[in-house]
């Protein structure tokens, strides 16, 4: 497995912290070339220091940009190719939940908001990778979905159906995009990052209890199966989307 990405040119939305750090860091530990987007520059800038500090032979380039911004995804795409040389890898991870509970009284700029971040943007990094590089040359999407995209949860109903768009998305885009490219998605549960605090800063342990498994994902969980996806040992699998999640969803709950 050490190196089997070497050489590749990949993208990680929504990379300066958290799983798409740890999917950076992932790619990189097999030999790809990475660039990493997000909104801020000056954390995405410490998030490239700390991932170039890793010691990998693999390029670190660290790019800001909104990924709601048509412009800004395509200088993402472009910067990716002149600087590797290629596109292989597109991980859409960048995903934004403003909207919580009751969907009668949502804002339906905000579900607006969250549909066009969530699955409309990641359309469009596909989009532009399969102009600049994939059409011609094939690759690999994985695009992060989330366990809320699976079964309803209730509290977090209209990420929930955006991340059920996006899944369906993965499918129709391995429908069309077959046989060169492959388009899977996951499906984490609760991983212990910035977006998911709410969800678990009253007690781990509490939150953890419905899990089999009997605790929280880190990042690296949902980077290790990123890197499996991506890579040749998945050359059979595509139109898939992928539980990590302690096995709550087996459990029927949520
Ligand atoms: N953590 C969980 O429990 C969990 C569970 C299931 C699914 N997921 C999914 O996993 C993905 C990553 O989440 P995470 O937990 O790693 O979140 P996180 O730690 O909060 O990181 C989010 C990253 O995305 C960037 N970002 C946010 N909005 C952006 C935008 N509009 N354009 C570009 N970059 C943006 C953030 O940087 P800036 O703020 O600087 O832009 C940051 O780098 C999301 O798609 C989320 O829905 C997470």
């Amino acid at each position: 497995m050490s190196e089997d990405l070497k050489g590749k040119g990949a993208l990680v939305t929504g990379a300066s912290r958290g799983i798409g750090k740890a999917v950076a860091a992932e790619l990189l530990s097999r030999g790809a070339n990475v660039l990493i987007s997000a909104r801020k520059p000056e954390p995405l800038e410490e998030a490239a220091a700390e991932l170039r500090g890793l010691g990998h032979p693999g390029k670190v380039v660290a790019l800001a940009g909104n990924s709601g911004d048509a412009e800004s995804r395509a200088e993402q795409v472009r910067t990716v190719v002149a600087e590797f040389g290629s596109l292989d890898i597109l991980i859409n991870n960048t995903g934004i939940n403003p909207v919580y509970g009751s969907l009668m009284e949502a804002d339906l700029n905000a579900v607006r908001k969250i549909f066009d971040v969530n699955v409309v943007a990641a359309l469009g990094y596909v989009q532009e990778a399969y102009k600049a590089w994939m059409q011609a040359n094939g690759g690999a999407v994985v695009n992060v979905a989330s366990v809320a995209g699976i079964r309803s949860s209730g509290l977090i109903a209209a990420y929930g159906a955006s991340k059920a768009a996006l899944i369906r998305l993965t499918e129709e885009l391995a429908w069309q995009l077959g046989p060169a490219i492959r388009v899977n998605a996951v499906a984490p549960a609760v991983v212990k990052t910035k977006f998911a605090d709410a969800l678990y800063s009253a007690g781990e342990d509490a939150a953890a209890a419905p899990y089999p498994l009997k605790r929280l994902g880190n990042p690296e969980d949902v980077a290790a199966l990123i890197g499996f996806l991506v890579s040749d040992q998945a050359s059979w699998i595509t139109g898939e989307v992928v539980r990590v999640d302690g096995g709550l969803l087996a459990t029927g709950g949520i």
